[in-house]
C-alpha cells in the first residue's frame, strides 16, 4: 500500500475543475485518505519545493504556488505513486498525453493543475509537510475487492 501527496494547484481551484480532478483519481479505484482547501505560505513553498530552488522557473513557481488556494490530497492504493503520475500525465500540459489530467486540460509549463509525490521518499517528506498523522483517515472501500487484486 502506498500514500502519495497530491495538490490540486490554484489554477484547479481558480478554474472550478477540482471536482473533475478528484474524480479522475476516484474513478481510477484510488482511496481519498486526506484533503483539505488551504494555502500554502511562502515558508511552506519553499520547503515543499526546496529541490527546484536555484532553476529558473522556481520563483514563478513560488508565486503559483502561493498565489491562492489549493486543494490538498492523501491518495492511498496499491502503486498509488506510479498511478497518479499517470493519471497526471507529463510536466508540461502541451505535451502531456490526451486523456491524462494535465493533457486535457493544460496548455502551459507552469499552470499544469496538480501536482504528485513522484517517488516513495519525495511522499514521505511532502505528506507531513501537509497533514498531521491523525488528519489521515484509514476506513476501507466496500467495494474494495474490484480495484485491488486479490490473492
Ligand atoms: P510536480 O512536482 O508539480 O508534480 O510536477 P513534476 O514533478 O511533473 O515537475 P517538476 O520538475 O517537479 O516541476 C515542478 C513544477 O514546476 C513547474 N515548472 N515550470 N517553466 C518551466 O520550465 C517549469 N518547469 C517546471 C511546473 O508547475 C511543475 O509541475
Ligand atoms: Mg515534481
Amino acid at each position: 500500500m502506498e500514500r502519495t501527496l497530491i495538490i490540486l494547484k490554484p489554477d484547479a481551484v481558480q478554474r472550478r475543475l477540482v471536482g473533475q480532478i478528484v474524480s479522475r483519481f476516484e474513478n481510477k479505484g484510488l482511496k481519498v485518505a486526506g484533503m483539505r482547501l488551504m494555502q500554502i505560505s511562502q515558508e511552506l513553498g519553499e520547503r515543499h519545493y526546496a529541490e527546484h530552488k536555484g532553476k529558473p522557473f522556481y520563483p514563478g513557481l513560488l508565486k503559483f504556488m502561493t498565489s491562492g488556494p489549493v486543494v490538498v490530497m492523501v491518495i492511498e492504493g496499491p502503486e498509488a505513486i506510479d498511478i497518479c503520475r499517470k493519471l497526471m500525465g507529463t510536466t508540461f500540459g502541451m505535451d502531456a498525453e490526451p486523456g491524462t489530467i494535465r493533457g486535457d486540460f493544460s496548455c502551459t509549463k507552469t499552470f499544469n493543475l496538480v501536482h504528485g509525490s513522484d517517488s516513495p521518499e519525495t511522499a514521505a517528506f511532502e505528506i507531513p509537510l501537509y497533514f498531521k498523522d491523525e488528519d489521515l483517515v484509514e476506513y476501507t472501500l466496500d467495494d474494495h475487492r474490484w480495484n485491488a487484486d486479490g490473492d
